[in-house]
């Protein structure tokens, strides 16, 4: 049996692949490279010493996407990474955010169906619960309320999926909301791909340390936190990937059904408790000064990550200096 993931050679895609290739299972991945490198694949193979079917293609190729479904006939599971991810440009093109996101979970979905696949792993995010109802954020928590196209594409395919599953209860279907993933993997092979400055805080801090970036903006210190920045639920990349596989064998035990897991370690750091932990852990400096709040953005985001616990048997389990020692070894390996 083996599992297709959809945008394998990306930022979490590739991490997940080689949790995948780990425990044994055979994956074929497809990627258009949108957004991740060739290079990430060999990556890949160096690290597991395992090897993988690879097609290069779009998933919105519905002509393409049934002629790897016709050649390899053991697919039995789809966990789907090809999302564009970018909060900004969202904003600035959402018909192709709309378009790559939606349109082209849909022609997956109705491609698994027609090769009677029903096992699907859709990665979410946190950002479906909008302003937080309460913290910490269980799975039960309202959702809606979403400030930008990119997260309106995930609750929207998250609704998708519920329909799906509501009108035919043979879909076996887990919904994964990641919190903040940062991190690589500790050999320094694969991470983030650098592109342009980045948005994100982690990626920041780690530029600002390699000196490619002059000092870091703290976007507030008014917010009703313990030292007034902004506070997330940080969760290494390869604890995230590790979500993954405990969410396939998830659904290799149940028959069917619809889940739902908040992958988040169930901690909140600040952005000065992560500049101060990513300076201990890296012994690099990381200027910083205080600019206003940046707009959409909540005082607060932390998961409660019980349910995952309990169902899934996962935990996070690697610390914040991990996040930052391991960010900084593959930022170091490729920037420098
Ligand atoms: C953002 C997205 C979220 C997406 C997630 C992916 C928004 C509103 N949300 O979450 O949809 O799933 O990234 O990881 O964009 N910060 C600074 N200076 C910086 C960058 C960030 O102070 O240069 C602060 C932010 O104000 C925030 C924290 O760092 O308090 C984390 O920001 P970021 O890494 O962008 O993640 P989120 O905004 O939580």
């Amino acid at each position: 049996m083996s599992v297709l993931v959809t945008g394998g050679a990306g930022f979490i895609g590739s991490h997940t692949v080689v949790e995948l290739l780990n425990a044994g299972e055979k994956v074929i991945i497809i990627d258009n490279f949108y957004n991740s490198k060739p290079s990430v694949l060999e990556a890949i193979k160096t690290i597991t010493g395992k090897d993988f079917t690879f097609y290069e293609i779009d998933y919105l190729d519905r002509k393409a996407l049934e002629r790897v479904f016709e050649e390899n006939p053991d697919i039995d599971s789809v966990i789907n990474f090809a999302g564009y991810k970018a909060v900004g440009e969202s904003v600035k093109k959402p018909i192709e955010y709309y378009t790559n996101n939606i349109s082209g979970a849909l022609v997956l979905l109705d491609t698994m169906r027609k090769y009677h696949v029903k096992k699907f792993v859709f990665s979410s995010s946190a950002t479906v619960y909008g302003e937080p109802e309460r913290i910490p954020l269980t799975e039960d928590c309202k959702t809606g309320g979403t400030t930008n196209p990119y997260g309106t594409t995930k609750l929207f395919i998250e609704q998708i999926l519920k329909d799906i599953y509501a009108s035919d209860n043979s879909w076996d279907i887990a919904i994964l909301r990641y919190f903040n993933p940062v991190g690589a993997h500790e050999s320094g092979l694969i991470g983030e791909e650098p592109q342009g400055i980045p948005n994100n805080l982690m990626p920041y801090i780690a530029r600002v340390a390699a000196g490619t970036l002059h000092e870091l903006s703290v976007f507030g210190n008014d917010y009703d936190t313990k030292d007034g920045t902004g506070v997330r639920d940080y969760i290494h990349v390869v604890d995230l990937a590790k979500g993954h596989l405990k969410a396939i064998e998830k659904l290799n035990k149940e028959k069917s059904g619809l889940y739902i897991y908040n992958l988040g370690t169930g901690v909140g750091y600040s952005v000065l408790d992560m500049v101060k932990a990513f300076e201990k852990a890296t012994g690099k400096k990381v200027p910083y000064k205080i600019a206003p709040r940046r707009e959409g953005d909540i005082a607060t985001c932390y998961s409660d990550p019980k349910k995952a616990k309990e169902e899934l048997g996962w935990e996070a389990t690697k610390t914040l200096e991990d996040m930052c020692k391991d960010s900084w070894h593959y930022i170091e390996k490729h920037m420098q």
